[in-house]
């Protein structure tokens, strides 16, 4: 009896040795350790035995079963690592020091933009500022003087969150903040994203991006606004752009304006971009409003400022014939790595 179960321990571990994966590894369980495997095989034969011959050769056999137990969950360990290491010799190794293989990568089309106007900007003399796109309905609405219920409101769709904040509709929520955080006179510009529950087409997006701008100091006036709309838009198209100002309504903003230019796909003869009616609305601005100088802590009596909300994803469209706005948030490189060496 002896001699079998030695025999037994050899024969378990020449097919261990063998075994190369998990089922491989279980397979063997089940034919030494199962209801009919060998070990069980050989307790079962100690039945017919005498007592003495029990407690010896039973002890032999747990052990033996003990030791198949502890060297088949060594053997699954063994076989898991090895596998991990196979995934890993086998993944890609890159070198993120080797120069690339001629195609470099390139700027999206609107950082392109927003860093241009940016440092136009910043040459007459405006600081950037970054601005959250999770805002509180007071620094989007009633702090740009759209009070609760007012039907301003309807104009923006407004993605609200179950908390009570809100996805900002649009970069005029960070006006307030940016009165505060540097008082008057101040000239600032914010790009940001906006979001509003729009119908898509290919004018219209639930995700674009605008450029605001306030400027407050000191008897500015509407020139004042006029002067640098002007220089901007020619800076940025680099040549002349026929543009039109007509009133528009805004409740932060009294006189409020629509900055219009020519549109730039169609020259003017009317497109899908325009709506058929030749001009693209572009940066609608005016004279802050009073009641939004105030909420900023800025004294109107002694203060005027303008304000602009240039519609940055629009004028991407419009500088390099951007037919379609879904096509800039869509992700095809196709679309976008034309921009390549801009
Ligand atoms: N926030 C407005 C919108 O998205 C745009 C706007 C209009 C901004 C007039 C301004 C402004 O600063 O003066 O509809």
């Amino acid at each position: 009896m002896k001699g079998k179960i030695e025999s037994l321990r050899q024969a378990f571990e020449a097919e261990l040795g063998q075994t190369a994966t998990s089922e491989a590894v279980e397979k063997l369980r089940v034919a030494y350790l199962g209801k009919k495997g060998s070990v069980t095989e050989l307790l079962k034969g100690l039945k017919g035995a005498g007592a003495d011959q029990k407690k010896e050769l039973g002890q032999h056999i747990n052990q033996l079963k003990r030791q198949v137990e502890e060297r088949l969950a060594q053997q699954v360990e063994t076989i898991k690592a090895a596998e991990i290491q196979r995934e890993i010799d086998a993944a890609e190794v890159y070198d993120v020091t080797l120069p690339t293989g001629g195609e470099s990568g390139s700027y999206h089309p609107i950082t392109i933009v927003q860093r241009q106007l940016e440092e136009i900007f910043a040459s007459m003399g405006f600081i950037v500022e970054d601005f959250k796109e999770i805002v509180t309905d007071y620094e989007c609405f009633e702090a740009v003087n759209i009070p609760k219920d007012h039907p301003a409101r309807d104009m923006q769709d407004t993605y609200y969150l179950e908390n009570g904040q809100l996805l900002k509709t649009h970069t005029s929520a960070a006006q307030n903040a940016i009165l505060r955080k540097y008082g008057a006179p101040v000239r600032a510009i914010f790009p940001g994203r906006c979001f509003r529950n729009e119908a898509t087409d290919a004018s219209h997006e639930n995700t674009f991006f605008q450029m605001e701008g306030i400027m407050v100091d000191k008897n500015i006036s509407i020139s004042n606004l006029i002067y640098f709309m002007k220089t901007m838009l020619s800076q940025v198209f680099e040549r002349d752009v026929k543009v039109r100002l007509r009133p528009g309504f805004f409740p932060f903003v009294e006189p409020g304006f629509e900055l219009d230019i020519s549109c730039l796909i169609c020259g003017g003869e009317g497109c899908s971009t325009c709506h058929h009616s030749g001009w693209v609305e572009l940066c609608p601005c005016g004279m802050i409003h009073p009641n939004v100088l105030k909420a900023g802590g800025v004294d109107p009596e002694e203060y005027t400022g303008f304000a602009f909300g240039l519609g940055l994803t629009r004028l991407v469209m419009m500088k390099y014939g951007v037919k379609d706005i879904r096509d800039l948030n869509s992700g095809n490189l196709k679309a976008l790595s034309q921009f390549r060496h801009e």
